[in-house]
């Protein structure tokens, strides 16, 4: 069989391992052929594509990115590109498709299987909020740089007698920050999932550092929001792409805490460093487990799923029940940081 494999969206550590894996396995013990997409949907609508034999994936295990390259691209019926997807697929003989992405490629996964694409997806995001799965390929890693940053800034924190605030990634999901809030100890954590009272904040340091400390780190995601009604104003900045605007509300919340406590502040945005480097074991390792698990499911025959990891094992899940969900931080994830800090 000839199948097709592609990686779309925001890179993430541990892209490799799932190729790898699909490589191995693919040509080793089943005998397919497998071909490359370069940078996700735009190499499908383009037939831009490379041939992926053992000889590709030696040595990459512990690589960061993507071999395949990436985009945060998705075609659509509207302008013509899914027509353009089905013409390279015929054209290139590619007789079933994995997809590696997140929210936006598996949307556009599931679409593409509708118009009788065989296909199976495989779940990745720093941002951990794939619905249907308990962890997306990359969320390991960025817990791990985010922890070890927040580790840093303490020490310092503490030399300087000052708030640290620390920026991570996280959108829509406050997975990245609930996590590293936790494992790094921080005294306040801001999600998405819960909009904030920044009166509470502010009365919460100042009682705080009155009574026994002289620091404090607060993590953010960058996806925070206070809660309507309360004193802080906040729209949140767009970017060109629509993206959000790393930093803004890491300053926003550093102004209002320095201005209210008088306390010396200091705002670090972890950005891409989240998502580059060196895969941890535990990506390695889930990679590699749903890229054995998408080529074993494309030989059986299946199409329109996910895999997905449900306690320890690995799953398939439909297309259809995933896309356009957001996966949210449970409130007691949350109370576990809050009822520790
Ligand atoms: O979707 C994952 C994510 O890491 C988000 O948390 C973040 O907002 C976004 O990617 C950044 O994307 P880009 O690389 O396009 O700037």
């Amino acid at each position: 069989m000839r199948v097709g494999l592609l990686t779309g969206g925001g890179d993430v550590p541990g892209l490799n391992a799932a190729i790898r894996a699909v490589v191995k396995r693919g040509e080793g013990e089943h005998g397919h052929s497998i071909v490359g997409f370069r940078n996700g949907w735009r190499g499908v609508v383009d037939g831009d594509v490379m041939p992926l034999t053992r000889q590709h994936i030696r040595n990459v295990l512990p690589v960061g990115g993507t071999l395949l390259g990436t985009a945060r691209y998705h075609p659509k019926a509207s302008d013509g590109s899914l027509d353009a997807v089905m013409q390279t697929l015929e054209a290139e003989r590619i007789e079933a498709l994995i997809c590696i992405g997140g929210d936006g490629t598996l949307h556009a996964a599931s679409k593409v299987a509708e118009a009788g694409v065989k296909i199976v997806a495989i779940p990745k995001t720093i941002d951990n909020d794939v619905w249907g799965t308990d962890r997306s390929i990359g969320f390991d890693t960025a817990v791990t740089i985010a922890t070890e940053a927040i580790d840093r800034v303490h020490t310092t924190a503490e030399s300087h007698n000052r708030v640290m605030i620390v920026e991570v990634m996280g959108r829509h999901a406050g997975w990245i920050a609930v996590t590293s809030a936790i494992a790094g100890g921080a005294e306040v954590v801001l999600t998405p999932e819960e909009p904030f009272d920044i009166d509470k904040v502010i009365r919460f340091l100042k009682h705080r550092h009155r009574a026994h400390a002289s620091f404090s780190i607060v993590v953010v995601a960058e996806g925070a929001v206070p809660a309507e009604g309360t004193s802080m104003s906040y729209e949140a900045p767009v970017g060109k792409f629509g993206e959000i605007v790393a930093g803004a509300i890491g300053e926003r919340v550093k102004a209002e805490i320095e201005q209210r406590t008088g306390f010396d502040t200091r705002v670090t945005v972890l950005g891409h460093v989240q998502r580059g480097g060196i895969p941890t074991p535990e990506d390695r390792i889930l990679g590699s487990r749903f890229g054995v698990a998408a080529i074993d499911a494309i030989t059986r025959g299946e199409s329109g799923v996910m895999t997905a990891l449900r306690g320890e094992d690995v799953v398939l899940t439909p297309l259809t029940e995933i896309a356009g969900k957001v996966k949210h931080v449970p409130a007691s994830l949350i109370q576990v940081a809050q009822a520790l800090a």
